[in-house]
Formats: structure tokens, sequence, C-alpha cells
């Protein structure tokens, strides 16, 4: 056991060990297991300065990572342990679903478990910290990284990074056996790239970033989220590496957030780039000025910090600063006592992939997946139907998503593998057309996947026998989507949807069987045009992760029903983009009025095809009018709004009630409804119950023309119901 006095050792550090603590290398240096996750051009670090890093990423494994710390802290003059950071974000081996599908769960304490079970697998492994949650709002599915947010909606984002950061942290101490610390990212506004391009500039006003964008961020702080990782963008032409007004005005002194930054791979030295650093001297000083403690992956803070303090031209004390959050989340995370901390051979093997994680994570994937359409198709008899499954993520094991870096493919239950597990009879599996080689995701990536599909001479056997499979059965399951490798980052589409080859077998199949279930393995949310016309049904199933396949057999057979509800929203068409449910009243609004002035398009309705908190369940709700307590408040009094909610079918389900707000009359244009509180209610066939919403002043607040966030006296309306188009509302008045 060792305790330490961190201000001793920091007055006991060199300049350059100092330094050293804020570089980052990755784990590609120790071995080359180690995972690459962004461009290597600039780094090209000598011997030296690796040896200096104070914290490694991307690597991974009990064994790995103790012997490299053993030879660390042997070799270290003062035994300051490394730190072991890595994207574990949607799970370490047992991977669940994808960020984007947890947040359509609506339910937090199932995502808090998750993140609970991916630091206690990844604490096993040797881990201290993952650069996770992603809490950045997300509006235009061209973006790649939608699949990381927890879509649309400031409040739902809220509830997800509370719920996640207790789960990888725990609440009573870093140091506590499988917790590991948090990153929350990309500070800030990054989900907003214009034109939905990764890595592009952002234009956000300040009121918007301050009142839709950034609680999220402030939410997981206030959960206590240890580390925060800077943006890429620019934010009103700076960016974040550089900004001291966000990271150090915004974040420090007005979020109150006193833990570590990190920056994002190679953002110091791209501020060169962005023309606002000369070279990586500008850069390093920009960097350590605006607040940001690590520098990811290049050589800006460690070739150039010592000669700028030196000379004066950065304060010492800035670097101290620094390196001491550093030393501080070293102490939280109890390394100076054990600088292996959970990393144990042993407990891998008990732990990753135990059943029990397995079973949680086929039940949260089956919560995460939302039924879009259903013309009384599902679920389908286990027993009497002939079912040819069909389609290019059938047989697909890697059901992923790009982050599931240490994920294996072998470990994954593919959709055919859980039929076959359920043991259905007169089932067939075709994939119909050419499928896209699970080779690696980056490389991928770098390409227009459908481009590169393999087999394609081989495409005509392939749909044929689809075609007669299909004839020949009752239903059709037809597996669709994206290759995981399409969305993440730096895999931005101009056109989120099905490509041509899979809208083909569609149609062939759809002409052969019209009894058609469309399953939808995607990252985003897609364009779906005429195959949602036509399909008999349509589950949207996201990037499921290991347990996928068997969580979307439960749902498609009837073991599970469906409850998810979507947290972004589905464009009728790419041209709608950005469409979001909570956006802002305009002079010209169009409700269906005749005439041609407002505001509209002539070809296509305003409203997307399917709306943000939109679900359906094999079973039906109903609803009542919304009853108040009282219909006036004053600040500091409150509102208690209900609903009794019954099922009113033949199965047990979980409905999600949704409560939103509409300020009637601000001083500035205030969002057509936002979301304010919601509840996810589980009722037996016939079963009734009373869901409440308290309506807090608080909850009324907005920044006002006068820039203060406060509530202003008037008109509101209350919505309750089971998505973000419900009209069950009432007044009230804030007095
Ligand atoms: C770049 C990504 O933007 C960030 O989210 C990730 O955590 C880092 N690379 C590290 O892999």
């Amino acid at each position: 056991m060792r305790k330490v006095d961190l201000k001793k050792l920091l007055d006991n550090l060199s300049l350059e060990e100092k330094i050293g603590q804020l570089l980052q290398v990755c784990g590609y240096y120790y071995e080359i297991e180690g995972v690459v996750t962004g461009p290597q051009n600039s780094a090209g670090f000598n011997e030296r300065e690796i040896a200096s890093a104070g914290s490694v990423l991307g690597i991974a494994g009990a064994e790995r990572l103790k012997k490299i710390q053993k030879n660390y802290m042997e070799k270290h003059p003062h035994q300051i342990p490394l730190l072991f950071m890595a994207d574990v974000i949607n799970g370490y081996k047992t991977i669940f679903p994808i960020p984007l599908a947890q947040g359509c769960s609506f339910n937090p304490e199932l995502v808090k478990k998750c993140a609970e079970i991916s630091a206690m697998e990844s604490a096993a492994a040797g881990l201290h910290l993952t650069f996770s949650p992603m809490v950045d709002l997300v509006r235009d599915p061209r973006w790649g990284r939608v699949m990381e947010s927890t879509g649309e909606d400031t409040y739902v984002n809220c509830v997800f990074a509370k719920a996640t950061v207790e789960g990888y942290q725990g609440t009573d101490g870093l140091n506590k056996k499988g917790r590991i610390a948090a990153c929350v990212k990309h500070f800030a506004g990054y989900g907003a790239p214009m034109a939905g391009r990764d890595y592009n500039t952002v234009e956000l006003s300040e009121r918007t970033l301050r009142e839709q964008y950034l609680p999220p961020y402030q939410a997981a702080i206030e959960a206590g989220c240890s580390t925060v990782m800077t943006s890429f963008n620019t934010l009103d032409r700076v960016p974040s590496s550089a900004n001291k007004k966000l990271m150090r005005g915004i974040l420090r002194d007005e979020m109150g957030f006193e833990g570590m930054v990190i920056s994002d791979w190679a953002a110091i030295e791209e501020l060169i780039n962005h023309g606002v650093a000369q070279n990586r001297s500008d850069a390093a000083r920009l960097a350590i000025e605006a607040g940001v403690d690590i520098d990811m992956m290049t050589t800006c803070y460690c070739r150039n910090l010592k000669e700028l303090i030196e000379n004066k031209v950065v304060d010492e004390a800035l670097l101290d600063d620094a390196v001491m959050r550093v030393l501080q989340l070293k102490n939280d995370l109890g390394l100076f006592e054990n600088p292996f901390k959970d990393a144990d051979e042993k407990d891998e093997k008990t732990l990753i992939l135990c059943d029990e994680h397995r079973a949680f994570a086929r039940k949260l994937a089956a919560e995460t997946m939302v039924l879009l359409k259903n013309e009384g198709i599902l679920p389908i008899p286990k027993k009497g139907k002939k079912i040819a499954f069909i389609g290019p993520h059938t047989s697909r094991r890697w059901i992923c998503g790009v982050w599931s870096i240490f994920g294996e493919e072998k470990d994954v239950i593919s959709l055919e593998q859980a039929v076959r597990n359920k043991k259905i009879e007169n089932v067939t599996f075709s994939t119909g057309c050419p499928i896209l080689k699970d080779t690696d995701a980056l490389e991928l990536a770098e390409k227009d996947c459908t481009a590169i599909a393999e087999d394609n001479a081989n495409k005509q056997v392939l749909l044929d026998e689809a075609i007669l499979q299909a004839k020949n059965a009752d239903v059709v399951v037809l597996s669709l989507g994206e290759h995981p490798a399409q969305s993440g980052e730096a895999s931005s589409r101009v056109e989120p949807a099905l490509d041509a080859q899979q809208i083909e077998l569609f149609n062939k199949i759809y002409e052969a069987n019209p009894n058609v279930v469309v399953v939808l393995f995607n990252g985003r949310p897609l364009v779906l045009g005429e195959i949602f016309e036509k399909a008999k049904a349509v589950l949207e199933a996201w990037l499921p992760g290991t347990e996928g396949g068997n969580a979307v057999a439960d749902i498609l057979f009837g073991d599970e029903n469906p409850s998810g509800k979507l947290t972004m929203s589905f464009p009728r068409h790419i041209g709608q983009i950005p469409i979001y449910y909570n956006d802002f009243k305009t002079g010209r609004p169009y409700t269906g009025n005749k005439g041609k002035y407002f505001s509209k398009y002539i070809d296509c309705p305003n409203s997307p095809l399917l709306p943000f908190g939109y679900g359906l369940s094999y079973t039906s709700f109903e609803i009542s009018d919304v009853m108040l307590d009282r219909d006036s408040m004053t600040c500091k009094e409150s509102i208690f709004a209900s609903v009794r909610v019954k099922n009113v079918g033949k199965t047990a389900g979980k409905e999600v009630i949704q409560c939103y707000i509409r300020d009637e009359v601000g001083s500035v244009a205030r969002p057509v409804r936002e979301l304010k509180g919601f509840h996810k209610v589980e009722l037996q066939p016939g079963e009734e119950k009373e869901i409440v919403f308290e309506i807090t002043e608080e909850m009324l607040r907005f920044y006002t023309i006068d820039m203060e966030y406060k509530s202003e006296p008037g008109k509101f309306t209350v919505w309750i119901g089971s998505s973000s188009q419900t009209q069950n509302g009432r007044e009230f008045i804030l007095i």
C-alpha cells in the first residue's frame, strides 16, 4: 500500500516528467495489437517520448496491461503508474446495442446496468477509463456518429448521460472493484457538423448551444464524470481544443467541472489545419491555455511545452494544474496503491461473456428494438408456418457497431443461429444478395461499402435462390440495413438509405411473396421509402451486439414484446434533414392550411415518416385525457399532470408515457414542444395505472431575450401521450 502526497510528488517532478504526464500514446507502441482509432500521420514519437507518456489508449487485456504497467513502474523514477484508457462504447467483450439503440429503450435503469457490466469486464481486463458516454445532441442522420449518441432530445440525453456515468463509475469511489472512470465527450457541439459531414464546422447560436446542447454534458458532470474530451469542431469559429472561453469559461467556471480534460485524437495538432495555430508550438500554447490537460497522440505538448515554459511564453502554473489533474485521477482510481487495479486474468475468464452478461445483453437488446410497422403479421407463430429468412444480415455475425473494438465476431449470435437455437421448424435461410466483407472496419469505412460487396459475380444465383425460398414460404423475414462500418466515426453518408442492391432485393422478394417482415440492422435513421409502405411489418433492430440475433428472434416469435421508441426522427426524404420534433415556431407555421406562403415543402410533407418517441407494441394501450390537479401555478408551486394508462390488448407490454410542454409565448421563439419527462410502465392485459408528472417552474426555464436562464409567466400547454405527435394536451398558466 502506498499513499502519496500529490503536491509533494508534483514538486519533485522535472519539467520533462511533468510534460510526460500530459502525453497519451496508443497501445500500438507497446504491442502491435493496440487499436488505432485515428490518423497516425502526425505521431512519430521517439522512444524517450513513449517512455515518458503518462497514459495509453486502445489496448486491453489483464496479462498484457499488467506486463506493460510492471515494466513502466520499474523504470519510472517516481513510480507514477500509467493510465489505461480505451473506447468501450457499448461493451467490452459482451457487446451491447449501440448507444442510439440504448436510448430507444427509454430505460435508464437497464442502460446503467449495461455500463456497470462494461466497466466490470473492462476493469478485469486492466482498463481504467473509457471514452464514453458521448452525449452529443444529434439531428442529422447523415452524420455517422449518430449511432454513438442517444439522439435528438436534450432531456433524453441528460437522463442517459447520468445513467451511463453512474454505471461506469458507481457513486462510492473510482478505486472500488469493477469501476472505471468515464469521459464525457465531445465538448462541445460535435453532434452538429454542417451537412452531417464528420469533423465539419459547427454553427450554433449561443442560445441553442446553451439550452439544447450543453445540458447533457452538465448532467454527466453532475453525475461525477471524471473526464471531459474536447471536440474536433469549431464553435463560433474556434476549435474546442483552443477555445478558452468554452473550456475554461463555460466548462470549468460555469459548469463547475474540476476533473481532467483530454483532447480528442490529434485535435491539438489539428489546430494548425484549422488555421488558428501556425505550428505545433503555437498549437500547444493555445491548448494548454485553453485548459486541455492531456494531448492525445501528437507531439505538440511533449516537444514544445518545455521551451514555451522556459521562455516564459506559457506560465508553468498552467502545466502544474494540468499535471495535478492527471495525478489526481490516478490517485482517485487507487493506482498509487495498486497500479494494476482490477486487472485479473481469472476475473477475465469468469466475468467476460459470462451467462449473466449475455442474458442481460439479450434483454437489453430486445428492449432497444423499435417496432415501426405491423399489419398483424408479427409475432410469427413458432409452429405451422413456412418462414424464409432472407437478406444480407440474416447470417451476419458482425452486428455490433464500429466501436466494439474488443468484441469478437465469433462470440456473436446471428439471426440464423438464434432461429436454429429456438428450433423453429420449416425455415430456410439465404442472403439474397452479395454481402459486404467483414474486413477491417476502418478500411471499409474509407470506401463506399456498397461498391465492395463480396461475391458480386454470384448475384443472380443468390437472388434466384432467395426468390424460390420466398415463393415457398408463408412469411418472409428480410434482414436489410447497413454494414456496421457504414456508421460511426468518419462514416458520413449523403444518402442515409438502403443501397440500391438491397432495394432491388426487397422488390424482387416482395413480388414473389408480399408477406414480408423487414428487420433493419443499421446505425442511423434511414430514409425507408417504398419499403416502409409495402412491408407488412418493419422492426428496427439497430446494431444489437453479441446477443442481437437472439433478441431479434425473441421479438419475431413473441417471446419478447417490443417496447422501444425512436429517439431520432426517421425522415421521409433526405431533403428534410435536419429534422427533429422540437424545432422552433416560425412566422408562417404550416398546419395543413390552404395557400402557398407557409413554412413547408411543395413536394413533401413537413412531418417525418416516423417521429421521435414513436414505437409500436404487440399489445395496445389506452391513455386517458390529461388531468391537472390545478391549472395555474406560481414559481414556488408545481402542477401534477397525470393520465391513466390501460393495457387493452391480450399481451403484457410496456409503454413509454411521454410528457411534452410548450411555452405559448416567450421573449424569444420557443420550441413547438419539448420533452420534459417520461415513464416506462409495464402492464398486464387489462391492467391500468396512473402516471403522474410534476411540472415545476424549473422545467419551464430557457434563455430569454436577455440571455437569462429563467421562466417567463404566461400560458403553457402540456401533452402526455405515446409519441411526440400526441395531441392529448391541456393548458396551464404560470403566474
Ligand atoms: C476519436 C474519437 O472522436 C473519439 O470519440 C475517441 O474516443 C478517440 N478517437 C479515441 O479513440
